[in-house]
Order: structure tokens, then sequence, then C-alpha cells
């Protein structure tokens, strides 16, 4: 099963750049969150203080019983395993071809032998559609293709953590719908805990159960799916909605000159919220709301047009009769 990770007060800067500071939420166990943001905010960073690769100037990272910043070398080595990392470039070795590449922590972190390591090598490689590239060096393979390499790579030793820097980047858009299919049911499957880094919006708005945007130095919200995507808060917004009207611009920030001639943002209608990626087997995650439930709680109407899937079936209504049919989305 999955663990939850605990991030409280951190910060991160190099030299007199502060990257982030005071970044405190909780990543929850079991489920699949997202942190998005503009360009540079950080996200990186982020995800390689959670596995200590970086050192935060202060705060905690806390994952199971240990406070990642604090742990030595030898006990950041243990707790690496609990981690499936897919870096933004891949982090393929290039001398190595891809099936070396995806055996590596196998063989760095098990005692495996070679035929059962073979067994798990190609189940990934086909997981993620790359059966027969196993030869290839990643310097003759595509980048979208240098991509499943990595998450296969991150997937051989069955992670209760898995962090993917945008694993979509670079896929095309039927590629990037068979993976989120994938993290959909690796989720369902695993049960483990999910953080993908993304600028996909399309992405963002159907895979995850919880979402967060970096900017402008910090975390500026973390929640639940449906808190995030009805928000009227003028970044969330901004950003979920990719509009340019708001305190985004192309510079990552705008400055006050460009705000003011722009007037104050028009307060606009958050888009209808879609039904959420089910498993491809039309069973529902133990992390998965139901959907409205959150917006219930708080007394917020859906935006209009919600949770209407595109065969026109209203989820909001329907969905005790779709999880009693056993309802398989396409
Ligand atoms: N090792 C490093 N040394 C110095 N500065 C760094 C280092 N790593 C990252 N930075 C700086 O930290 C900032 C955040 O970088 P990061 O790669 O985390 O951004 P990001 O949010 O992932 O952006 P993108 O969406 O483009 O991938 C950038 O200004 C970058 O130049
Ligand atoms: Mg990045």
């Amino acid at each position: 099963m999955g663990i939850e990770i605990r991030v409280e007060g951190l910060k991160k800067s190099f030299g007199r750049q502060v990257i982030w500071e005071d970044v405190s939420f909780t990543i929850p166990a079991g489920e699949i969150s997202a942190l998005l943001g503009p360009s540079g905010t950080g996200k990186s960073v982020f995800l390689k203080n959670l596995v200590g690769l970086l050192r935060p100037d202060r705060g905690h990272v806390y994952v199971g019983d240990g406070d990642v910043p604090r742990l030595r070398e030898n006990q950041l080595y243990e707790l690496r395993r609990k981690f499936g990392v897919l870096f933004q470039d891949g982090a393929l070795f290039g001398s190595m071809n891809i099936y070396d590449n995806i055996a590596f922590p196998l063989r760095e972190h098990t005692s495996k032998g070679e035929s059962e390591i073979r067994r798990i090598v190609l189940e990934k490689m086909e997981m993620v559609g790359l059966s027969g590239a196993e030869e290839k060096l990643p310097g003759e393979i595509s980048g979208g293709m240098k991509k499943r390499a990595g998450l296969a790579r991150a997937l051989v030793l069955n992670p209760e953590i898995i962090l993917a820097d945008e694993p979509d980047s670079g896929l095309d858009p039927v590629r990037t719908a068979y993976l989120n299919q994938l993290f959909v049911d690796l989720n369902a499957d695993l049960g483990a805990t999910f953080l993908i880094v993304t600028h996909d919006i399309g992405t963002a708005r159907v895979l995850p159960d919880n979402l967060g945007l970096l900017f402008r130095r910090g975390l500026v919200m973390f929640g639940p799916r449906e808190m995030i995507l009805s928000s009227t808060h003028p970044a969330v917004n901004q950003f979920f909605n990719a509009r340019r009207q708001g305190p985004i611009g192309m510079a990552e920030e705008k400055d006050q000159a460009q705000l003011d001639d722009e007037g104050e943002a028009p307060q606009t209608m958050p888009a209808p919220i879609q039904p959420q990626l089910m498993p491809s087997d039309g069973r529902v995650r133990p992390a998965m709301r139901r959907p409205g439930e959150w917006l219930a709680q708080h007394n917020i109407k859906p935006p209009p047009g919600s949770f209407i899937d595109d065969e026109g079936r209203d989820w909001l209504k329907d969905w005790d009769d779709l999880i009693d049919n056993g309802h398989r989305p396409r």
C-alpha cells in the first residue's frame, strides 16, 4: 500500500534565488496527486527534495518514520527503494540499452536471478508499449519512448510511491491518453501514492484525486480535484482554465504595471468539471470520491455542465447505476 508524504515548512534556495518557501501539505497515501505550476517555479526541484537528491534549506519531508533531509546516506538508500521516480529528462544511462536500463534497479537493489529479472523487465516494457525496443540505446529512440522507458524503470521495484516529472511531455495525444489510463490502472492495482508533475491541463483535470499549484515561491493551493477545479482564486482559476487573464504572465509573473493595465481580472466561471478517469475494468479505486461529493459537502454548486460524460450521462445523478452496472469508460 502507498505511504503518505508530509511536507512541513519546506524552503529551498540556490544562492540568493529563493525557489519556494514555507511549503506545507500532505500527499495522501494511495491517492493520485498532480502538481502544476508555471515553468521555473521549482516543481522538479521539489521532487528532488522528496527523494533526498537535493536538500532543503529548512523544513521536513516525512515519509514513513523518516525525515528525508535528516536521513543518513545508508538510510536514504533504503528509503529510495520505496520510490519509483521518472525524471523529467528520463535520466537513462546513455551507454546501456533499454533492457539494461530498466533492469538496473532490480540488479542494484535485489538479489533476483536474471530469468526473473527478464520476466519483470519484459512485463513492464509491454505495459508502457516498448516491447521490441530492448536492444536499442537511449540515443536511438524518440523522446516519448525515453519517457516510457524511464517510467518502466520507475515501476520495476513495485514502489509504494511513484513520482513522475512530466511523464506526458513529448507524447502525442493518443499516447498521453493511454499513459493516463495506465496511471489510473496502476493506482487501482498497486494502491501506490502517485505524485505527477504535468503541464497538461487536460490530464490535470481528469486524472488526479488531488491537485496543487506552485506559483510565486509557494504552494498556492493543494486539495481535492473538485476544490481546485471550482476555485475562483485568481491564479488557480487562471491556471486550471488555461486563461491569459490573471496574475500569471509570460515571464512567470506579471508585474504590477501589466496587472494595472488589465484592470481587475474579471471573475470567471470555472469550466465544467468532467467525470474522473476510471480504471479500465470499471472498478472504483479506494481513493476515488463520489462525483460532486466534495462540492456538496462544501455547499458549492458545480460549474454548469459538470459531470456529464461524452455519452451524455450525468455522473452526479447516475453514479450508483453506473457503478452497479460495472461501468466501463471508453
Ligand atoms: N542544481 C541547481 N542549481 C541552481 N539552480 C537550480 C538547480 N536546479 C534548478 N535550479 C533553478 O531552480 C528553478 C526551478 O527549477 P525547476 O527545474 O524545479 O523548475 P520547474 O518548475 O520544474 O520548471 P519546468 O516546468 O520548466 O520543468 C530554476 O530557476 C532553475 O534554474
Ligand atoms: Mg521541471
